[in-house]
């Protein structure tokens, strides 16, 4: 007996060690959003937030902050919280645990649903840089007259960046275009699901979708930084990587692809650390991946008509600028159409988006990808950031139907908006 109960209570051990991750005992706090904090605990919490081994800010802006916290500091944050007598919120009591079952449920749901090469990716799990590749060269092949997929470049890992853009078939060429990304910080997984549902929907429900891609193609980039989301499916342990994978210094990997544009590039809200989640890079376009985002800006920018890059999270569809909070001249136009995309979401599911410029309603953050194609000549640049799950980054696989399912209508409203707006010339 008292052999058997050594034997389990070693079992136990050696079960949690494996099981055990870099997260283990993180929690997530939930704090009011900053107008409703004083200025003096914002300077205490930026203070502490520099301890980015034990401190990790997950948002900000004009909806409530959370602060992911090592277990050695809890103690010292909850203090300090208390101090100001300020009302948080405890939304994760175990990171580790969380992400941990996460992936145990992705790994099955990877079994049960894979992927059979048949041009179809369901709602069910999240996919790989690879599935989602050999998905769009199969849509491609299926539907030759209406869809085409282009190889645009090579991420740093040498990972194949595709491009599939969507046509009704009719032919006709030099139509507007509607440039769509997704996937640009690694740990933002609901953003590349965003993409396959739009993709499905604009391909496969033709009928619903004609007024979309009468006198408009789509082009769509389903992951702008692969080696940064592969990475964040290894393990818990890298689950939160946001950046791509190119060694940034001898001791750190990665630059934010979304502050390495070239356009005001560092001149705000980005790091010159290279081992900084921010890290603006070493130069402007630093990152082949940027190199790439900005070449399809280029190449489309004559008869662009709306860039749409997608992270998470938010709730916000944020419009130019993020590198001043200067608005531009023609706020009118942006805010019309991001309000369309606000009504139609908060008629659907009642979520409510906040709408606005990206420095005035979330922070500066110079050198992102929307000002820069603002800037190029598309009239309308949204960054739309998907509302939080799971910890934040991570809504779980059930979570991923009901969001893609409310972004695609407010994607379809503010499409749609602008196709009003801006007939073919
Ligand atoms: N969460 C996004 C980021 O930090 C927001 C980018 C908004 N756009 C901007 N130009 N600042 O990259
Ligand atoms: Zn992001």
């Amino acid at each position: 007996m008292s052999v058997l109960w050594l034997v389990l209570a070693l079992s136990c051990l050696v079960l949690q060690q494996v099981q055990s991750n870099k997260y283990e005992g993180y929690k997530i706090y939930e704090l009011p959003k900053a107008k409703a904090r004083s200025a003096v605990l914002d300077q205490a919490l930026a203070v502490l937030s520099m301890n980015d081994t034990h401190y990790e800010v997950f948002s900000s802006g004009s909806q409530p902050a959370r602060i992911m916290v090592h277990p050695e500091e809890q103690l010292n944050f909850v203090q300090l919280l208390d101090g100001h007598s300020l009302n948080y919120r405890v939304l994760n009591s175990n990171v580790g645990r969380t992400l941990r079952r996460q992936f145990a449920t992705d790994r099955k749901l990877r079994n049960k649903f894979p992927y059979r090469g048949n041009g179809r990716l369901g709602t069910e799990r999240f996919y790989s840089h690879g599935e989602i590749n050999q998905y769009i060269e199969d849509l491609a092949q299926e539907q030759p007259r209406r869809v085409f997929v282009k190889t645009v470049g090579r991420s740093y890992e040498r990972r194949l960046m595709k491009t599939v853009t969507i046509t009704n078939g009719d032919g006709r060429r030099n139509k507007n275009v509607i440039l769509v990304d997704g996937g640009f910080h690694a740990r933002e997984w609901i953003s590349p699901a965003t993409v396959v549902y739009l993709i499905d929907e604009l391909v496969n429900n033709l009928s619903e979708n004609a007024d979309l891609l009468l006198d408009y193609d789509w082009v769509i980039l389903p992951v702008v930084n692969p080696d940064g989301y592969e990475y964040t499916q290894l393990s818990e342990d890298t689950r939160m990587w946001r950046k791509t994978r190119k060694p940034s210094s001898a001791d750190c990997i990665g630059t934010d692809p979304n502050r390495n544009f070239d356009f005001h590039w560092n001149e705000g809200g980005a790091s010159d650390n290279p081992c900084a989640d921010t890290y603006a890079g070493s130069n402007a376009f630093s990152e082949p991946e940027a190199q790439v985002v900005s070449d399809l800006i280029h190449s489309h920018a004559a008869r662009g008509k709306m860039y749409l890059t997608l992270h998470s999270f938010g709730p916000y569809i944020l419009y130019p600028w993020g590198w001043t909070s200067d608005l531009p001249d023609t706020v009118a136009d942006l805010h019309e159409v991001a309000q369309a995309g606000f009504d139609a979401i908060l008629a659907d599911t009642g979520t409510f988006y906040e709408i606005g410029s990206s420095t005035n309603k979330l922070y500066v953050a110079a050198g992102a990808s929307d000002d820069y194609a603002f800037n190029a000549g598309f009239p309308i640049s949204f960054t739309m950031e998907l509302p939080p799950g799971g910890t934040g980054f991570d809504p779980p696989a059930s979570a991923i139907d009901r969001m893609v399912k409310e972004t695609f209508v407010g994607i379809a409203a503010m499409a749609r908006k602008v196709v009003q707006k801006y007939p073919l010339a």
